[in-house]
């Protein structure tokens, strides 16, 4: 198994950084951190992980609703007011696809579709979750952000809570996550699970579909490892010993300034990057 130290950023592909990231900041309380061409960094204030968003051009293809990533406010009615003002404001960002706040899982949530290709979520979480063995509804913030830093909505995005990927077979994967990536479950419902890493609240949600759509390497979960050596080792590992353990493709390793990192391509065909 590997030693993996946390679930560090998620990678997303879109069409155009100037359509998409206002999404991210005006809707959703992101900061963008960092941004080179074709390619920006963002990051929820009180979420540790980052979001890295690459532009892909016209042609990045759309995503299914089962790789969306979503976002968490402190209360139901604030997913009703984030309903509304998406809706208000759905021409000036060119959302689509809005849902009307819906119920599951103990979750009150709206979807909708950014210009990128990509679908997003605001949901509130029942606390009374944290008590029924969804670990994953808890701990997302330590101080919640105030309407003076995210005025005039009506609703504040209090942390960027999860990702989510498309598998063959729930119970094969979940070996996978923990035996060999070394997350754990935090939650599962039938064709569902919540996996995520031990130090650390966010979370992917992994969804059992069939047929499903396979995702371009652009879009893939960062892991990291303790040194460069580890990410090393693990690549002579995946490359040798990948097969046996569920790895079917593994990228280059690339190394510069002492850090390593490279991308594979797990049992369903979801790419993960290991780095330090
Ligand atoms: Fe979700």
């Amino acid at each position: 198994m590997l030693k993996t130290t946390g679930l560090i950023a998620g990678h997303y592909e879109c069409r155009s950084l100037d359509e998409t990231l206002p999404v991210f900041t005006d809707l959703l309380a992101m900061e963008v951190i960092e941004r080179k061409s074709g390619e920006a960094t963002v990051k929820h204030p009180n979420t540790d992980w980052k979001l890295i968003v690459h532009e892909g051009g016209p042609g990045a293809p759309e995503k299914t609703f089962d790789n969306h990533y979503g976002f968490r406010v402190a209360s139901h009615k604030e997913v009703e007011a984030a309903w509304d003002f998406v809706e208000a404001n759905k021409g000036k960002y060119r959302l689509s696809k809005i849902t009307k706040p819906q119920s599951a899982h103990f979750a009150y949530s709206i979807y909708f579709r950014e210009p990128g290709g990509n679908h997003l979520e605001i949901e509130y979480y029942n606390p009374g979750g944290a008590l029924h063995g969804r670990s994953h509804t808890a701990g997302h913030w330590q101080s919640a952000i105030t309407s003076e830093q995210f005025p005039g909505r009506g609703y504040l995005p209090q942390a960027f809570t999860h990702g989510t990927l498309q598998c063959d077979d729930v119970e094969r994967s979940r070996r996978f996550y923990v035996e060999v990536l070394g997350l754990e479950i935090a939650a599962g419902f039938n064709t569902a699970q919540y996996i995520k890493h031990p130090a650390s609240p966010w979370y992917v949600v992994v969804l059992q579909r069939s047929p499903r759509q396979y995702l371009a390497p652009v879009n893939r979960f960062a892991l990291q490892l303790g040194s460069a050596i580890e990410v090393e080792q693990a690549h002579r590992e995946f490359t040798t010993n990948g097969q046996s353990l569920g790895v079917t493709e593994v990228g280059k390793l690339e190394t510069s300034n002492g850090a390593s990192n490279f991308i594979f391509s797990d049992l369903d065909k979801n790419w993960w990057e290991l780095t330090n």
